[in-house]
C-alpha cells in the first residue's frame, strides 16, 4: 500500500471524461471506457483521487460556476455509486487574463492539497491531456504524465520532451501502479543499458517513432543477436541511429549536398537516410549491401543512450519480425518476451509510424518507405522526389516495402471510401475519424478531430486492442492519402496482405509488392 499522503491528480476534460467543450449539460457526459477501471485500480493501490480543472469558459460567459458544479456532481454520483470517492474538487473558472494565482499549471490547488489534506507531493503525480497539466506537477514537485486522448496529441508539439506520454489513461495508471514495485521484469535504466549495450547485448529502447531493438553497430555478434530474437531474415538491413553528425561520419564517407541539407532540416526526427557506407561497417548491419541506412531519433532518452553507449545503435523496430511495431514498452514486452534484451520504458512514442527512409545513392532521391516526415515536405525541401518502380518480381529495393508487414494476428480488410453499417458483433472497425453509421462490433477511432498525426500516433495501439478481442475479422477505412495519412494507409495495406505471413516467406513477395511501392496509393 502507499503511503495515506500519495495522490493522483486528474484533469477533468479530456481525460476521464470526453472533451466537448464547455460542458453545461450533465447529459452529456462520456466517460472513457476505461475511466473506472483505471481509477478502481488507482484508489485500491491507496491513491486518493482529486481533480483539478480549468474552467475558463466561466470567465468568458460560455457557461455559469453554477453549470460547471452541476456537471462535477454528476460525474460524482456516477463514479461514487462504481465505489469510486474523489476527496476534493478544485476548479479555477478565471481565464489566463485575470491572472488569479489558481489556473494551471500554476501549482496553487496541488500545495492546497498537500496544506489541506495532507498530500505528499513528492509521492503524487498529475494526470492530463493538456502540457499544462505535468507542468503543474513539476513546479510542485510531483510527478506529470500526459495522455494522448482529449487534445492531448494537439499539445504534443508544446509538451516538454521529457514528460512521459501514454496511450489513455489505463496506460498512465499502470505506469504509476508498476514503478518502483513491479516494472517489467527486464526493464532498467538508461544506465544499465547502455553498459549492456557496451558489453555486446540488446536493447529495447523508445524512440519517437516505435521502440527500437537495438545493439552496439560495430559488434557483428550482438547485431546478430537483434535478428535472432525477432526472427527477422538476414537479407533484411538495420538502421544506424546515431546521437550525433560525428557518429554519421564513422558510418559514411559521403553525404550529398541533398543530404545535408535534410539532415539540417529534419534531423534529429523521423526520417531515415541511405548513404553508402564506409567499409567498416559490418555486412550484417546492412545485409551485404553497400549502403548504410542512418537516423538520428528525436527522443531525448534514445539519443542519450546512444551518446552513452558510445556507438552507433544498430536497431529495427521491435516487433517480432512482420508484426505489428510496438509504440510501448509493455507491447515490446507483450510480444518479445522477457528473456535475452533489456527494456528502457519511455512511456509511449510521439509520431507512432515508422521514419520514412529516403535513399540518396542514386542519381535522384528515392522514397522506400512512407513515414513520420511526408513526401511533401521532402519535396518542399529537395525538390522531386522518386517512388520505386513497380518491379513485379525479386528482391525490394527496401525490405520495409515487403507487401506484407505490420500484420495483427487477426484477418484485416482495408476498404477505401466512407464507413458503411456494420452488423456483426464479431467485426471490429478501424476508423480514421467517428461515424455515424451503425456499428454491432468494437471500434477504434485513431483520431477523434480527424487529424492525420493523431492517427498515426493511435495506429498500432489501435490495431493491438482489436487484435486482441478474439475477432473474426478486422475492417480498416483507409485515411486521405496525404502526409502521414499515406504511412498509415502503407501500414494497413501490409498488414491487410493475406497472402503473406512477413515471416520470411516474405522474400516471395513477387507481384504483390509491384501493386505497393511505398505507399501503395500513388
Ligand atoms: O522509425 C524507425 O525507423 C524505427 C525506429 C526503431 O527507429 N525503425 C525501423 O526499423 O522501423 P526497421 O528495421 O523495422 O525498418 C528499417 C527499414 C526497412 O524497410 C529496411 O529495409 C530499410 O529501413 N533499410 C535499412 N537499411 C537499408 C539500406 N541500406 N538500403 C535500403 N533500405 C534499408
Ligand atoms: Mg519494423
Amino acid at each position: 500500500m502507499k503511503e495515506r499522503g500519495a495522490a493522483v491528480f486528474l484533469d477533468r476534460d479530456g481525460t476521464i471524461i470526453h472533451d466537448v467543450g464547455w460542458l453545461k449539460d450533465p447529459g452529456k457526459i462520456r466517460f472513457f471506457p476505461d475511466t473506472v477501471s483505471a481509477l478502481t485500480r488507482l484508489q485500491a493501490a491507496g491513491f486518493r483521487l482529486f481533480i483539478v480543472t480549468n474552467q475558463g469558459g466561466v470567465a468568458q460567459g460560455a457557461l455559469t460556476e453554477d453549470d460547471v458544479h452541476r456537471v462535477n456532481r454528476e460525474i460524482e454520483n456516477r463514479l461514487r455509486k462504481a465505489g469510486i470517492e474523489i476527496e476534493e474538487w478544485y476548479i479555477c473558472p478565471h481565464s489566463r487574463e485575470e491572472r488569479c494565482g489558481c489556473r494551471k499549471p500554476s501549482p496553487y490547488f496541488l500545495e492546497k492539497a498537500a496544506r489541506e489534506h495532507g498530500v505528499v507531493l513528492p509521492a503524487s503525480f498529475v494526470i492530463g491531456d493538456h502540457p499544462h497539466d505535468p507542468e503543474t506537477a513539476r513546479t510542485a514537485g510531483a510527478q506529470g504524465l500526459y495522455l494522448l486522448t482529449g487534445h492531448g496529441a494537439k499539445h504534443l508539439d508544446e509538451l516538454s520532451r521529457d514528460i512521459p506520454v501514454f496511450h489513455n489513461l489505463s496506460d498512465a495508471v499502470e505506469r504509476i501502479l508498476v514503478q518502483g514495485s513491479r516494472p517489467l521484469p527486464n526493464a532498467c535504466s538508461p544506465a544499465a543499458a547502455a553498459e549492456a549495450l557496451r558489453a555486446g547485448r540488446v536493447v529495447a529502447f523508445p524512440t519517437e517513432t516505435v521502440y527500437g531493438l537495438g545493439a552496439d553497430l560495430f559488434q557483428p555478434d550482438a547485431v546478430a543477436e537483434i535478428f535472432r530474437l525477432k526472427g527477422r531474415p538476414l537479407y533484411n538491413p538495420l538502421i544506424a541511429h546515431v546521437a550525433d553528425k560525428e557518429q554519421v561520419d564513422r558510418l559514411t564517407a559521403r553525404i550529398p549536398e541533398r543530404g545535408r541539407r535534410l539532415m539540417e532540416a529534419f534531423w534529429p526526427g523521423p526520417l531515415t537516410l541511405v548513404f553508402e557506407k564506409r567499409p567498416e561497417v559490418p555486412d550484417i548491419v546492412t545485409a551485404g549491401n553497400p549502403t548504410v541506412a542512418v537516423r538520428m531519433p528525436e527522443h531525448p532518452l534514445a539519443r542519450n543512450l546512444i551518446r552513452q553507449a558510445g556507438a552507433p545503435l544498430a536497431a529495427p523496430s521491435a516487433n517480432a519480425f512482420g508484426k505489428t511495431s510496438p509504440t510501448t514498452a509493455r507491447h515490446v514486452y507483450d510480444q518479445l518476451g522477457g528473456e535475452g534484451y533489456l527494456i528502457v520504458d519511455g512511456g509511449a512514442c510521439r509520431v507512432g509510424v515508422e521514419s520514412t527512409v529516403l535513399s540518396l545513392t542514386g542519381p535522384e532521391p528515392l522514397l522506400l518507405r512512407h513515414g513520420g516526415v511526408s513526401r511533401e515536405e521532402l519535396e518542399a525541401l529537395i525538390g522531386p522526389v522518386r517512388l520505386p518502380e513497380s518491379s513485379g518480381a525479386g528482391r525490394p529495393e527496401s525490405p520495409g516495402m515487403l507487401a506484407s508487414h505490420y500484420a495483427p494476428h487477426t484477418a484485416l480488410e482495408l476498404r477505401d471510401g466512407e464507413p458503411v453499417e456494420n452488423p456483426d458483433p464479431r467485426v471490429g472497425l478501424l476508423l480514421f475519424r467517428p461515424v455515424a453509421a451503425a456499428n454491432a462490433g468494437p471500434a477504434e477511432i485513431l483520431s477523434p478531430h480527424g487529424e492525420l498525426k493523431e492517427a498515426a500516433v493511435n495506429l498500432y495501439a489501435a490495431l493491438r486492442r482489436l487484435d486482441g478481442m478474439d475477432l473474426e475479422r478486422i475492417i480498416a477505412y483507409r485515411l486521405p492519402d496525404r502526409g502521414i495519412g499515406r504511412a498509415v494507409n502503407d501500414r494497413l495495406k501490409k498488414a491487410a496482405n493475406p497472402f503473406l505471413t512477413g515471416d520470411g516467406g516474405a522474400e516471395g513477395a513477387d507481384g504483390t509488392e509491384g501493386a505497393g511501392g511505398p505507399g501503395g496509393q500513388q
